[in-house]
């Protein structure tokens, strides 16, 4: 693996499994009264969100802390930006302040990537989510959730084969759904993707997956069931006729929910808007809906990626 964690695409299969086995150990850490041990203790690590988060940073945030390392929240609204300072100046101004890793999310494809190359070897640069490209750490998580729910944890050799994974909604446009289907179909799972054709991926050939736009006729044959965030400026795009038409035809109501095998489990990234990509009364009573669970497995997935970038040659303990 190298120094940065920028797509899931970069890692081998065994660099995603042995991710998902260092998960293992820092969900035990998690669950000591003292959640905290000293692996990265004199690291420093800054957080760059220039896209609003609660979950990716805040889990980000909670995973450098328990690492023990020193986080640095970089100012995206008063930094020296607004004076005209480059994005790659700006990077090598905090790297020279001795950060040894740089956690950035931001609303533009590929920036990641950018400051990646041009930094070299250090900082390590981790992707939060950059536009509708990748967001790794919720793959792995994601992907981490699916095999702690089926297999107890993830293991030394991480597997979800056998599962069918169908992922609903807004395909074309997540950032979600490309780290997903490469974490799922790395670990054996089959995935289809299940969106009305102006969601749908416009290089479908590039997707190892099904593509689907008939929620109904496929949705006996999933295991999980990825839902994915509509956003408002799809239905003023006019990509999704109306919000009543998308939840008539792949939102999880109560009567799909009332068919679906009590077995079958229900993710859902979050921010969810309630009521439209999932009833109010699924998402808080059914059974087998993940949601919080993902959130809880964000910070020692988090742990995991940190801990493997910085934490060469040191113990987890
Ligand atoms: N899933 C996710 O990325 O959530 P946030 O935008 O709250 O970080």
């Amino acid at each position: 693996m190298s120094n940065h964690l920028i797509d899931l695409k970069d890692l081998e299969t065994d660099e995603i499994k042995e991710l998902l086995y260092l998960t293992d150990r820092f969900v035990e850490v998690s669950q000591r009264p003292i959640p905290k041990v000293p692996a990265l203790r004199g690291r420093t690590i800054a957080t760059l969100f220039f896209e609003d988060s609660t979950r990716t940073r805040m889990s980000f945030d909670l995973a450098a802390n328990r690492l023990s390392a020193d986080v640095l929240e970089f100012p995206t609204h008063t930094s020296s930006l607004s004076k005209g300072e480059s994005i790659l100046d700006t990077v090598e101004t905090i790297h020279s302040l001795g950060v040894d890793a740089l956690i950035i999310r931001h609303y533009s494809s590929g920036l990641p990537r950018k400051i990646a190359d041009e930094v070299g070897a250090a900082p390590s640069v981790i992707n939060a989510g950059d536009g509708s490209n990748a967001h790794p750490t919720q793959g792995l998580l994601d992907a981490y959730t699916l095999c702690q729910h089926f297999h107890g944890l993830a293991g030394s050799d991480a597997s979800l084969s056998g599962v069918h994974i169908g992922i609903i909604g807004d395909v074309k446009h997540s950032r979600v759904a490309r780290s997903d289907v490469h974490a799922y179909t790395s670990l054996g799972a089959t995935v289809t993707l299940v969106a009305p054709k102006s969601l749908q991926p416009s290089n479908p050939e590039d997707w190892p997956v099904q593509i689907c736009e008939d929620l109904d006729s496929v949705l006996p044959t999933f295991d999980a069931v990825g839902l994915l965030r509509i956003q408002n400026e799809r239905m003023e795009e006019g990509l999704v006729p109306s919000v009543d038409e998308y939840i008539q035809r792949y939102g999880m109501t109560e009567a799909r929910a009332a068919d679906l095998r009590d077995e079958v489990v229900i993710m859902h990234p979050g921010p969810v808007n309630r009521g439209i990509e999932i009833a109010e009364t699924v998402l808080d009573n059914r059974k087998n809906v993940l949601i919080k669970q993902q959130v809880t497995n964000g910070v020692p997935v988090r742990m995991a990626v940190l801990f493997r970038l910085l934490g060469s040659g040191v113990e987890v303990d």
